[in-house]
């Protein structure tokens, strides 16, 4: 691999710091209980789950020494408190396909694991919090919210999140000012927002645990595109959760986490204050 680390902060970002925040994260959201699960669902998913597994095992000869080094591997995930991230890369996209295959609305993809809600709120147009001299290409995101059919969403909420110029987020690395990069923005009576930040570097996923062992030792990269992750939102509407990439940035034809799609790459243009670059992106939500 060519590919540069990006220097680290002072304090060194590790995985299972990033792994731990990640799994407190998801603990804290409790998206989904276990209760609530149908019994023969259970079943049916867990077996075909099991037979897929048995079926790899004697197709492939699966031996003893691989065997315990899966449950070695296995083990470490949740040692470094990895499982946020194993699935959010490896598997949360088929989930979001299936959840979503039905919207006629924008596309959404992967929210991954470093979403963090109640970031502070901001009017239509604004600057999301970052450090002075933050560093990174000023980037002006701007567009409009709208329902499927067509009127413009006043007052839509459009949460952004998204890692530095090193490919660090704010509350998953040390040493970023706590709200670093993350914004809830209002949208005006228009459903327009106008969203000044920075462009975000390719993410790294740590590589110095569980998961990287497992990339290291399948001779796969780490990388995800440069993205911003967005959450929009709007009273009567379905919330899309999605992501946006730079069209011709490194990774976008090869994001581990698959969560590319034609959609959602933007293309954006010198500003129009030349400062840095600029770029329209609209929103259009489905119907509760
Ligand atoms: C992961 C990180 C991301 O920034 C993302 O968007 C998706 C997944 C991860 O490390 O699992
Ligand atoms: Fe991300």
């Amino acid at each position: 691999m060519t590919e540069t680390i990006p220097d680290r902060p002072a304090e060194q970002a590790t995985a299972a710091a990033s792994g731990a925040a990640a799994t407190e994260q998801f603990r804290s959201k409790q998206r989904t209980g276990t209760a609530d699960v149908d019994t023969r669902r259970v079943d049916t998913l867990v077996s075909e789950l099991l037979a897929a597994t048995h079926d790899i095992i004697r197709r492939h000869k699966l031996t003893y020494a691989e065997y315990d080094a899966l449950k070695a591997w296995l083990i470490r995930v949740g040692e470094d408190g990895e499982w946020p991230l194993f699935l959010d890369v490896w598997v949360e996209h088929v989930v979001e396909e299936v959840a979503n295959e039905n919207r006629e609305g924008s596309k959404g993809t992967i929210e991954g694991p470093y979403y963090i809600p109640g970031a502070p709120r901001l009017p239509a147009e604004a600057t999301l919090p970052m450090r002075e001299n933050e560093a990174g290409t000023p980037l002006l995101f701007h567009g409009q919210v709208s329902s499927v059919d067509g009127t413009p969403l006043a007052g839509a909420l459009i949460e952004m999140w998204h890692a530095d110029d090193d490919g660090y987020y704010s509350q998953f690395a040390p040493g970023l000012p706590e709200w670093n990069l993350r914004g809830a923005v209002v949208a005006d009576d228009q459903g327009n927002f106008a969203i000044h930040t920075i462009e975000p570097a390719p993410y790294q996923i740590p590589t110095d645990g569980a998961c990287g062992s497992l990339i290291e030792a399948a001779g796969w990269h780490a990388w995800r595109p440069a993205h911003l992750h967005l959450k929009v939102s709007a009273p009567g509407h379905q919330l899309i959760t999605t992501q946006l990439y730079f069209r011709g940035g490194r990774h976008v034809e090869d994001d581990i986490a698959q969560a590319v799609k034609p959609e959602l790459i933007l293309d954006p243009g010198p500003a129009a204050d030349g400062n840095g670059h600029q770029v329209r992106h609209d929103f259009i939500l489905d119907k509760a």
